[in-house]
């Protein structure tokens, strides 16, 4: 069977002895890259796309991915405004009686907690020292709606909100209201009424300086009073300590220095409908009262 040769055009270029043909590209290939390119310039018309300095160009569709979020979010907020408006107005005892109010405060808490509180109190709401423990029974300002709602609200000892809670543990060593014989002796006693190891001697005489120096706010057995953030001494939970433990280096430093722990104020930060889902989630973390 003879081949069927056919004779193709040469471009004329040759080189070590091959040459170049002349195929013309088929007509799809041809036209499939020209639509490409028409597609091309409406693409870059109509969506972001040439790099400027600071941003791109806009195109004509004002296609932006940063206000279709924005979008969302909003469509989100209009879909939630009824039930939290109704969050906001609703009497404080009442939001635990409403299921669903309870679901969407503590489901909303729990978000605003994560963004806003988790780097001071822990993401588990487990504190550290300083930052309280919020899971526990123990309180330093009350656990109920109402006294986390306020703690909330106003913060502690936030010098930029007046209506903030306040009290003030003197600088009984910085300030010399004790010399450093008379802390150790009062270290000593909360030592003991909190049922850890400690010298008697020192306690007995620490006892005395404690009714005449802490009692005012600690009551005169250190259990403590809320009205004034005093924490109770004669438990297991400390604010100051080492893992929550009694430390008597920490005992002794708060003593002598005087503890300030400050809780920001979120009045200006969140809404009223924030600050109660966020109180609604701490609340119903374990400790709420
Ligand atoms: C900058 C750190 C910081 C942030 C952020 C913070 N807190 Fe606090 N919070 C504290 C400190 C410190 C205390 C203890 C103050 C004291 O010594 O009385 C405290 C105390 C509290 C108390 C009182 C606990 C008690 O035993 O009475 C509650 C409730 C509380 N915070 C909730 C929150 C919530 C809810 C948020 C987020 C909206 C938040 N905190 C954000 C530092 C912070
Ligand atoms: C004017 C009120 C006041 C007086 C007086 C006072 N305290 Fe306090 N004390 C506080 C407050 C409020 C806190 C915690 C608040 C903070 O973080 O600033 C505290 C915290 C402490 C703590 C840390 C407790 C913990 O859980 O880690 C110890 C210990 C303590 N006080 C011991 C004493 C002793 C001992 C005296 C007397 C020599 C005394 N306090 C006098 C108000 C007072």
């Amino acid at each position: 069977m003879a081949r069927n040769v056919v004779e193709v055009k040469s471009t004329g270029h040759s080189w070590d002895g091959i040459e170049e043909y002349d195929h013309p590209l088929p007509r799809w290939w041809l036209w499939t890259f020209y639509a490409t390119i028409i597609w091309s310039v409406g693409y870059v018309l109509a969506y972001p796309a040439i790099p400027l300095i600071n941003s791109a160009t806009q195109g004509l569709l004002g296609h932006s991915v940063r206000s279709e979020v924005a979008g969302e979010i909003q469509r989100f907020e209009e879909a939630n405004a009824p039930i939290a408006t109704r969050l906001a107005s609703v009497e404080l005892e009442q939001i635990g009686q409403d299921p669903e109010l309870l679901n969407y405060a503590s489901n909303a808490g729990g978000a605003i907690f994560r963004t806003f509180c988790a780097q001071c109190h822990g993401s588990g709401a487990q504190g550290s020292s300083g930052y309280p423990n919020l899971l526990d029974n123990e309180w330093l300002w009350g656990g109920t709606m109402e006294e986390i709602h306020t703690t909330v609200l106003h913060g502690i000892r936030d010098p930029l909100d007046p209506d903030t809670r306040y009290s003030e543990m003197p600088r009984f060593g910085t300030d010399q209201m004790l010399d450093d014989q008379q802390i150790d002796q009062v270290v000593h006693h909360v030592l003991a009424i909190s049922g850890n190891p400690h010298d008697a001697a020192l306690a007995a005489e620490g006892e005395v300086i404690f009714v005449d120096n802490c009692s005012a706010c600690h009551m005169e057995d250190g259990t403590g009073d809320q009205f004034q953030g005093a924490p109770d001494l004669t438990d297991a939970v400390w604010l100051y300590g080492a893992d929550g433990q009694a430390d008597p280096a920490t005992i002794r430093r708060i003593v002598h220095d005087g503890p300030f722990g400050v809780m920001p104020s979120w009045t200006d930060r969140l809404t009223e409908s924030e600050i109660r889902a966020v109180a609604t989630y701490v609340h119903g973390l374990g400790g709420g009262e």
